[in-house]
């Protein structure tokens, strides 16, 4: 099956990254881009993994790429019509603006006169074309339900810290980590963000936090979501877990100031990117976040994948490390 993918406009190189590690876990790959688009191609069945999503916000089925607005009418006499009833929507993307009401009228009296049902409150099928940097169809499959992360925000919780990443984030991370089943280890897991949308998501996981206080609440936390209080007090330096024993790390590093020692701050990534390695099952991911530059020490243990900067304000820029043993 050949699936489109909107992607997020806000994060868009972390959700393009998201989309081709869904696309090559389950045995496919990405075939074109365009402006918060990826069109890839997959073999399998993966409409169960859909619900997974962080920044892929809606996955159709790719009917066809055009580059203007006569091919797409044209395109348009030739789609097939479903059983039940239909409606076209249509998007802006980025600088792009067309008349979208006036073309989903256009493009819906096309289908009506091959013969579709309409109906636009209640359809059974919708069309959704983009308007990117060229145009794409596709069949919608998903739409993300992005209102649950806002309910989960880190701010809702109940054990609360500042410095938690958004749940979005975090779970597009886990994606990126490329886990179909298995365990996801944060061996800094703070209040637990990454660990809930792993739970959430279906996956197994462990956590592993510092300070007594912060892992409790962990704990409350992840009850609070019905999930299992898989948290223990450790220190990212020194595991208790067996070698090669978890199936991708996702951690969101302490964001430490100049103040810090720079001994103790070597000695913090040094140790905890080689028990990473040790951890980790062969031809898996660490994905993680740092405020600083950690090249020369990540690639003593892993090959870096990719490597994104966020800058979330003035003094402070986020780097996302994704890593493969
Ligand atoms: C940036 S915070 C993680 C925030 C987390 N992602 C969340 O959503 O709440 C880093 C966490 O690592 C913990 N930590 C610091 N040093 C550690 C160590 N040596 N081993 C384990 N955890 C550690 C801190 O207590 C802190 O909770």
């Amino acid at each position: 099956m050949r699936l489109l993918f909107y992607l997020s406009g806000e994060f868009e190189e972390l959700a393009r990254i998201e989309a081709e590690t869904f696309l090559s876990v389950f045995g496919g790959a990405a075939k074109d881009s365009d402006i918060q688009i990826l069109v890839g191609e997959c073999s399998e069945e993966v409409s169960g993994y859909f619900h997974r999503f962080g920044l892929i916000h809606e996955v159709s089925e790719h009917l066809f790429s055009c580059t203007s607005l006569e091919e797409l009418k044209e395109r348009f006499e030739s789609i097939e019509i479903p059983d039940g009833k239909v409606c076209v929507r249509v998007r802006n993307i980025g600088k792009r603006k067309v008349d979208s009401l006036r073309l989903e009228r256009e493009l819906g009296a096309i289908l009506w006169r091959k013969g579709a049902r309409i109906s636009v409150s209640e359809p059974d099928h919708i069309i959704k074309v983009y308007f990117s940097g060229r145009i794409h169809a596709g069949a919608l499959l998903h739409e993300t339900d992005r209102k649950q992360f806002l309910l989960r925000r880190p701010d809702l919780k109940p054990f609360f810290r500042p410095g938690a990443i958004l749940p979005r984030i975090a779970r597009s991370l886990v994606n990126i980590a490329g886990i179909r089943e298995g365990i996801v280890l944060d061996p800094m897991c703070g209040t637990g963000t990454i660990l809930v949308e792993a739970g959430l998501m279906g996956l197994e996981f462990i956590g592993i936090e510092a300070y007594r206080v912060i892992a409790e609440g962990c704990s409350i936390n992840l009850q609070y979501y019905g999930l299992p209080k898989n948290v223990v007090i450790g220190d990212v330096k020194n595991m208790g877990l067996r070698d090669g024993s978890v199936d991708g790390i996702v951690t969101d590093f302490p964001y430490l100031q100049s103040t810090k020692s720079l001994g103790e701050i070597h000695e913090l990534y040094s140790s905890a990117l080689k028990e990473f390695e040790r951890v980790l099952r062969e031809n898996s991911r660490a994905v993680f976040l740092t405020n600083l530059d950690v090249d020369d020490l990540v690639k003593e243990h892993f090959e870096i994948e990719y490597k994104l900067y966020q800058r979330l304000h003035k003094s402070l820029t986020r780097r996302i490390y994704v890593c493969k043993k």
